[in-house]
């Protein structure tokens, strides 16, 4: 089950710090969803128990929101999906809607109590970039964040995302090629494979989630082909309608129909 499957991963991590020494480790990184790694959605009570793990040795927890944070997920963090108390954050791309490049950490007060009483003593933590609170990003962060707040777009996206989700399962579920739609709110991935019974993945050289992403590029759509090699990922705008989603699956769709016809054709796979 997903819980035994947390409890494992939780398990591992324990015996991870255990063996390299709890002093020695500062901090556990984790992205709410794992994005650009294949969208992958946590197994039910992950955080919950990483959570514990980390509290017992004292060891930080830090959320990557880069990709989740701002509304993707359908709601204004990831972390408040699931149950995260991050020590600490990071924060990009949906900051300005990358209109203007902006990044920022959020320290909680844990970690702020650290460095506010330890400078008087020890000299201020220097921590600063050349860049460090430019003020046109700062501006565009504020306007973005006027027009996310003001249009409701983070419960768009859990709106929205809710059809896109559903919608996706609904016409893709049984193809030919995808053996897995995972995603939740405007985030979504559908893995590819060469065989659904076992779930084998089609040999790399085919490229065959890059030619998928290629075709519906002609067509008008992009959607990515993760580093991964078999996974296409949606990541719409959050003002993304009902009716644009029809369009963009309806494109998604033709795309993947056209390569699964050309790998027949070619010689390159034929169905189970
Ligand atoms: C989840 C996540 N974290 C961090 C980064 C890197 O962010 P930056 O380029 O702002 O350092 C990315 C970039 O794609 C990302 O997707």
């Amino acid at each position: 089950s997903e819980e035994a499957y947390a409890a494992s991963l939780a398990a591992e991590l324990d015996g991870l710090i255990e063996r390299e020494g709890p002093d020695t480790v500062a901090a556990f990184i984790a992205e709410p969803v794992m994005g650009a790694g294949g969208v992958l959605i946590p197994p039910r009570t992950y955080f919950e128990r990483i959570q514990a793990v980390l509290r017992k040795h004292d060891v930080l927890m830090i959320a990557d929101e880069v990709i989740c944070g701002f509304g993707r997920l359908g709601r204004m963090f990831g972390s408040e999906v699931y149950g995260i108390e991050p020590d600490l954050m990071t924060a990009a791309k949906g900051l300005t809607s990358a209109y203007f490049p902006l990044s920022a950490v959020f320290i909680s007060e844990k970690v702020w109590s650290v460095l506010r009483d330890g400078s008087p003593e020890l000299g201020t933590f220097a921590h600063g970039f050349t860049y460090s609170g430019h003020p046109v990003g700062c501006a565009a962060a504020l306007a973005n964040l006027d027009i996310l707040i003001g249009e409701d777009l983070v419960g768009n996206a859990a709106r929205v995302g809710a059809y896109l989700q559903a919608q996706l399962r609904e016409r893709f579920a049984h193809h030919a090629l995808v053996g897995e739609i995972r995603g939740i709110g405007l985030i979504a991935g559908i893995e590819l494979v060469a065989d659904r019974a076992t779930r084998s993945p089609f040999d790399a050289s085919l490229k065959v989630a890059s030619r998928v992403a290629q075709r519906c590029l002609e067509g008008g759509l992009i959607v990515r082909s993760l580093p991964t090699g078999h996974t296409l990922a949606f990541s719409p705008p959050l003002c993304i309608t009902r009716v644009q989603v029809d369009e963009v699956l309806d494109r998604f769709g033709q795309g993947l129909d056209a390569i699964t016809d050309e790998l027949i054709r070619q010689g390159e796979w034929k169905a189970a």
